[in-house]
């Protein structure tokens, strides 16, 4: 078993209290570690194979079924369906969404973090991670004549004295590099010498052993003493067979050596944003109405140091130094908050603002009588975030953000206070709290911005703002999102407390008793049908309360599969590798779900005998009065069902999702669950359909008249 420090700090948190599952994710232990290669090996990466569970069978139920709904809507909704992006966790930012393509690009991930969390956070500790030297010349680490305060650290190139053997440098991408043909590559570098000389540079993509060149440019540079950038658009390349391919810069005249630093790559992005573009198109297609980021155990940080501060991600990327992964490697914050806002704006999604209270995910804190320097960087993010004028609007602007403020839905206070008793959590969110309070309290709207608090809390009576009082990470077996179904419905109506879940996933078939979930056989690689038919049966029973329930959000949003060692969360809402990206079985449902939100609710009458059959119901009006009904069958049988609507209706649109079994599964390699049209029809007042076994059914009507 190969663990980092953080999965070991996990691990025993699952096992002290087995019942509530504290963290945003655990490392995933490969195989077998004897499969376990360096990055920069040439071949092969290990790709996994599919769910580690054995079978399944669904339980057997009863007869002819008819959903009987209220006859008049209810309460009006406020739930929506939202995503969760944890930076750096699977590679899902640097190495995912984030569409550079240079690995370790400023020489920042420290060299004992190729998969797993490095121990120095100190800049400067750098490594050449994923760079090799070409040919016979010398590539080493410096320190001299640093390029900014933030990138300290540069790779000097040491060239043969041979006039005509190629000199340089050679960056292994985080699992490869595809070269596309119609793709453009935006390449730019810093370069500087001891000694001031013209040279020909060769750069663009190539074969690993670089005989082949699929993009290739010549520039002519005058390399001085000071850092001089070179950009260049690489276009006309030739298709690579594989993506066993690399970036180099290189030259064949003669010169001494030369430092590089800041070398990056970006192929085509998603609508003029830094982020890649089939993974934010299928983000698109999921419809958040919401996004968190930044995290979770990211937002904490590996140590205090490491932590997201704001001001650190804004402005050139010269000036960005980063910060070690919470999950591995190094966190260049080039995905900074600007280009992860802008791009969750573009998406049509509000902001779910992830603020520090002074712990790390180590169980390290501030102490709470040092806080207040800490805290003032926040509320100075939120004043980033939220002013219409003076320094901080002008700040944003000035950083390429909106005119206009961001539109926040929720500050969401730490991360998973409640781990850590020592921590203090209650005290730390009064205090961030009453500062936001101080400062915001002539700011239009602040009001209705929710807080969510990560441990449990009390909030005095009469407590003007809309809280969650302790969003709880939900993993478990399909059985406990099953029995989850009536979470919400006995909640108190008549305070200002809402509910988000804002990390869920079912993440153990729950076929092999495991007495760890995470750790046990029954751990899922990937998505199965039945695990995320449960995850619906929790939402649909989170719209049967959607006058109280605010929203939730599937953790982990990206998965890395290129490479075992990448994904250390599974599974994934996308699941990706370094050209390719498939949606799981949860994703479809879900984006079912939200391509078909209800503004109010309708009560099912009849929920409880259905739900013996094993039928979960969630049912509501949309903002054009047409009637949505969503059903899973969490069973072997099918059988014909109805609805009585209670008034007429149209011709209903009936859309499903199921499979053959309850183990089916979307990856890579295959995609057995696909959506698919139903057949479903209106007579008089009831609507009649047939659930498959195993699925997840949408049927619509409009009123009709
Ligand atoms: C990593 O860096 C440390 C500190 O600079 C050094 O002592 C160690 O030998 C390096 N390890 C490897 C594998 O390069
Ligand atoms: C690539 O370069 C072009 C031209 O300089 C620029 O318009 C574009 O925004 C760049 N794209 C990225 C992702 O940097
Ligand atoms: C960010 O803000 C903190 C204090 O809030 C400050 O110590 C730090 O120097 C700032 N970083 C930059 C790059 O300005
Ligand atoms: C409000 O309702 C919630 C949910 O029922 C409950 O947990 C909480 O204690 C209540 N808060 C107050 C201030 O009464
Ligand atoms: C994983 O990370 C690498 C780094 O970008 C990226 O190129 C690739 O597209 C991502 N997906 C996979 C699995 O490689
Ligand atoms: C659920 O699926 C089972 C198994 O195929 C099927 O027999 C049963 O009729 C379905 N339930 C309903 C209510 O359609």
């Amino acid at each position: 078993m190969k663990l980092t420090l953080a999965a070991v700090a996990s691990i025993l948190a699952v096992t002290a209290n087995a019942a509530t599952i504290p963290r945003d994710g655990a490392i995933t232990v490969p195989a077998s570690s004897s499969d376990v290669k360096p990055i920069g090996d040439e071949k092969p990466f290990k790709i996994r194979e599919g769910p580690q569970v054995t079978d399944g069978t669904g339980a057997p139920f009863a007869s002819s079924l008819k959903v009987q709904l209220a006859s008049k809507a209810g309460a009006k909704c406020m739930y929506d369906m939202n995503t969760f992006v944890e930076s750096n966790l699977n590679y899902g930012s640097d190495g995912g969404l984030y569409a550079e393509m240079i690995r370790n690009r400023a020489f920042q991930s420290s060299n004992d973090s190729v998969f797993g969390v490095g121990k120095s956070d100190a800049m400067g500790s750098g490594s050449l991670t994923a760079w090799q030297p070409v040919g016979q010349s010398k590539l080493e680490l410096v320190q001299d004549e640093p390029l900014s305060k933030a990138l300290p650290v540069s790779a000097k190139v040491t060239c043969d004295t041979k006039k005509g053997a190629a000199c340089g440098l050679k960056n292994l991408g985080f699992f490869g590099m595809p070269a596309v043909t119609g793709e453009t590559y935006n390449a730019s570098f810093y370069i500087r010498a001891d000694k001031e000389q013209t040279v020909k540079l060769n750069f663009g993509l190539y074969s690993f052993d670089l005989t082949q060149s699929w993009v290739d440019e010549t520039k002519t540079v005058t390399v001085g003493t000071k850092w001089t950038p070179v950009n260049m658009v690489l276009d006309s390349v030739k298709a690579a067979p594989d993506v066993n391919n690399v970036f180099a810069i290189k030259t064949e005249d003669s010169i001494e050596s030369f430092q590089i630093n800041l070398v990056s790559l970006f192929p085509d992005t998603f609508e003029g944003t830094v982020v890649r573009k089939d993974v934010a198109e299928k983000m698109l297609a999921f419809k958040p109405k919401a996004i968190r980021w930044p995290g979770g155990n990211d937002l904490a940080g590996h140590t205090i140091a490491s932590r997201f501060q704001w001001n650190n991600t804004i402005g050139p990327l010269v000036d960005r130094p980063g910060r070690l992964g919470n999950w591995q490697g190094w966190n260049t914050d080039g995905l900074g908050a600007v280009e992860m806002y802008n791009f969750i704006e573009k998406l049509g999604a509000r902001l779910i603002v992830g603020l520090w209270c002074g712990s790390d995910s180590n169980g390290q804190a501030v102490p709470v009588d040092d806080l207040e320097p800490y805290l003032q960087q926040q509320v100075d993010f939120v004043h980033f975030l939220l002013d219409t004028e003076g320094k901080f609007a002008e700040m944003r602007v000035k950083n390429g953000g909106p005119q206009k403020p961001y539109d926040v839905q929720a500050f969401m206070i730490g991360n998973e206070g409640g781990l850590k008793p020592s921590v203090d959590y209650q005290t730390r969110f009064d205090k961030l709290t009453a500062m936001l309070k101080k400062d915001f309290a002539n700011h239009k709207g602040f009001d209705e911005i929710d807080l969510i608090a990560t441990a449990p809390i009390c909030v005095p009576t009469g407590y003007k703002y809309r809280v969650d009082l302790l969003n709880q990470p939900i993993y478990g077996t399909p059985s406990d999102f099953i029995s989850k179904y009536r979470m919400y419905d006995d909640a108190s109506r008549s305070n200002n407390t809402v509910f988000y879940n804002m990390e869920f996933a079912a993440i153990n078939s729950g076929l092999e008793a495991d007495e760890n979930i995470w750790f046990g056989p029954g751990r899922l690689h990937h998505s199965i049908l039945k695990g995320s038919l449960a995850e619906s049966v929790f939402i649909l029973g989170m719209e049967n309360n959607c006058d109280v329930v605010r929203g939730a959000a599937y953790a982990p949003e990206l998965s890395n599969e290129s490479d075992d060692r990448a994904s250390e969360s599974t599974p994934g809402l996308l699941e990706f590798d370094t050209t390719k990206v498939v949606g799981s079985t949860s994703f479809l449902m879900q984006s079912l779900i939200s391509s078909n939100r209800i503004s109010e609710s309708i009560k099912v009458e009849n929920s409880k005998a259905l739900e013996e059959a094993q039928v979960y119901v969630s049912a509501g009006v949309d903002e054009k009065g047409a009637v949505i009904v969503k059903l899973v069958n969490y069973s072997e049988k099918s059988m014909p069902i109805s609805i009585d609507v209670g008034k007429k209706v149209g011709k209903p649109v009936c859309k499903k999702i199921g499979g053959e079994g309850p183990l089916d599964t979307n990856t890579l390699q295959k995609q057995e669950v696909k959506t698919e049209d139903c057949q479903a029809t209106a007579s008089g007042e009831s609507i009649s359909l047939t659930l498959s076994k195993w699925s997840f059914t949408m049927v619509k009507a409009a009123a009709s008249q």
